[in-house]
C-alpha cells in the first residue's frame, strides 16, 4: 500500500457506476449506454440528464434571470470566478448538511449558468456590451443554439450540430484531473459551486482540456510552413508534445476522436484534410520514437477541427469543455456525496533529516 505512483496513475481511488471506459478504443459508455449513437440522435441536455439523473428525460432548468459580475472575457477565468460567487449569491447549502435532491438542485441550477455565463463572457470578449434580449434566446430549440444565441444573437445550423457534437463527446470521462477535482472539494462537504469552481481551474491547462486552444494554432502553423513532416519532425527534436496526441487511459485511437473526425468531414470543416494529414505523419513518428506505448489521437485533437467549424475561438475552448463536462463534474459530485470518503492521500517525505536551526540560510545569528 505504500508504493509511490506518481500522478496516482493506476490507483483506484473511487468505484463509479458513471462512466466506462474500453482502454483499447472500441467504445465509451455512459451509464452503460454507447455515446456514438447518441449523437445526432439526442441533445445534449438529455445527455446531461443521463449521466446525472440516469434519465434521457432528464434536463438542466432553464437559466434563472442572473446579472454576472464584472465579466472580463476571459471565459475559463469567468467560469472559474462565477460558479464561486453564485453559491454565496444564492447561499447554497453544504454538501455535507443538504440532501442528495438539495444538491441534484444546485447543481441543475449552476448547471444551467454555466453555457449561459460561456456566452456572456464570449459576448464581452467579442466587444458587446449589450445582452442578447431573453426572447430572442428562448427562440432556441437546444442547448447549443440558445448558447449561440445567447453569445451572437443568431445560430448557424452547422455551428449547432458542431457544439451539440463536441459537448456530448466530451460529457464525461471518468477520474480526470478536473472531475478529480471536483470529488476533493465535494469530499470535504463543501457546497456545489465551490467544487465546479475547482474543477474549471483545472481544465483551463494546455495538458487536460485545454488543447483544443493549441489545435488550431499549431495547424496554423503546419499550413503556413506546407511540410507536416518537417514540422512534426522539428517540433519532436526540439522536446515539444504535439497537442492532441497521447492519453493517459487510451492505448488506442480514443473512440471520442473518430466521431469527431465523422462529425467534422459531414459538416465541410476546413481543416479537416490538413488534420488527417497531420495525423498519420504524426503518429507514425510518435509510435517509431515510442515503439513501446502507443500515442494515439485523443479527443481534443478534432475537438478543435469541430469546434473551428462553430467558429469557436481558441481561447474560448477550455470554456467550451467546461459547458459540457459539467455534466460529468455533477454526476461525480452527487456520487461522491452518496458514496464518497474524504480524500486524504499519503506523501512519502524525502526531505532533509532532523536538522538544527543554525544550519538554515537566513536563520538568526545567535547573539
Ligand atoms: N507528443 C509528443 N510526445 C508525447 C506526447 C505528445 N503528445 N504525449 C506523450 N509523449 C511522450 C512524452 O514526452 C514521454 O516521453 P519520454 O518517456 O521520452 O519522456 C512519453 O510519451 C510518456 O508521456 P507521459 O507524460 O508519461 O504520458 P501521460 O500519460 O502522462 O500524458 C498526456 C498524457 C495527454 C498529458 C500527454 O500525452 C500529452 O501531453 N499530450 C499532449 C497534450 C494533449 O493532447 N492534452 C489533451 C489530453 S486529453
Amino acid at each position: 500500500m505504500n508504493e509511490f505512483k506518481p500522478g496516482l496513475e493506476g490507483v483506484v481511488a473511487v468505484e463509479t457506476e458513471i462512466m466506462e471506459p474500453d482502454r483499447e478504443g472500441g467504445s465509451l459508455r455512459y451509464r452503460g449506454v454507447d455515446v456514438e449513437p447518441l449523437v445526432g440522435h439526442v441533445p445534449y441536455e438529455n445527455v446531461w440528464g443521463l449521466l446525472v439523473d440516469d434519465d434521457l428525460s432528464s434536463t438542466p432548468p432553464d437559466p434563472e434571470p442572473y446579472e454576472p459580475g464584472g465579466l472580463t472575457g476571459d471565459a475559463p477565468g469567468d467560469l472559474q470566478a462565477e460558479m464561486a460567487r453564485l453559491a454565496g449569491v444564492w447561499n447554497l447549502g453544504k454538501l455535507n448538511e443538504i440532501s442528495d435532491d438539495g444538491a441534484r438542485e444546485d447543481l441543475g441550477r449552476l448547471s444551467a449558468q454555466m453555457s449561459a455565463i460561456a456566452a456572456c463572457s464570449a459576448r464581452v470578449a467579442d466587444g458587446s456590451t449589450d445582452p442578447v434580449p431573453e426572447d430572442v434566446v428562448e427562440q432556441g430549440e437546444t442547448l447549443a443554439e440558445k448558447f449561440l444565441l445567447r453569445w451572437k444573437g443568431e445560430a448557424d445550423p452547422r455551428a449547432v450540430k458542431a457544439i451539440d457534437t463536441y459537448w456530448i463527446c466530451t460529457a464525461e470521462h471518468g477520474l480526470n484531473a478536473s472531475t478529480f477535482t471536483a470529488r476533493v472539494v465535494a469530499s470535504t462537504g463543501a457546497n456545489c459551486g465551490a467544487a465546479l469552481s475547482a474543477a474549471v481551474g483545472a481544465l483551463s491547462g494546455p495538458l487536460h482540456g485545454g488543447a483544443p486552444a493549441y489545435v488550431k494554432p499549431m495547424l496554423e502553423e503546419v499550413e503556413r510552413m506546407g511540410d507536416p513532416e518537417r514540422w512534426v519532425r522539428d517540433a519532436l527534436a526540439s522536446g515539444k508534445r504535439i497537442m492532441g496526441f497521447g492519453h493517459r487511459v487510451y492505448r488506442a485511437e480514443d473512440p471520442r476522436s473518430r466521431i469527431l473526425k465523422r462529425v467534422a468531414k459531414e459538416l465541410g470543416s476546413p481543416q479537416v484534410d490538413l488534420a488527417e494529414e497531420l495525423e498519420g505523419v504524426a503518429l507514425a513518428a510518435l509510435q517509431e520514437r515510442h515503439p513501446d506505448r502507443v500515442l494515439a489521437t485523443n479527443v481534443e485533437y478534432y475537438s478543435a477541427i469541430v469546434l473551428d467549424v462553430a467558429e469557436i475561438p481558441p481561447p474560448l475552448a477550455p470554456a467550451m469543455f467546461a459547458c459540457s463536462r459539467v455534466a460529468g463534474w455533477s454526476a461525480h459530485i452527487l456520487e461522491q456525496k452518496r458514496t464518497g470518503r474524504l480524500f486524504r492521500p499519503s506523501a512519502r517525505y524525502i526531505g532533509p533529516a532532523n536538522r538544527p536551526l543554525s544550519e538554515i540560510s537566513g536563520a538568526p545569528v545567535a547573539s
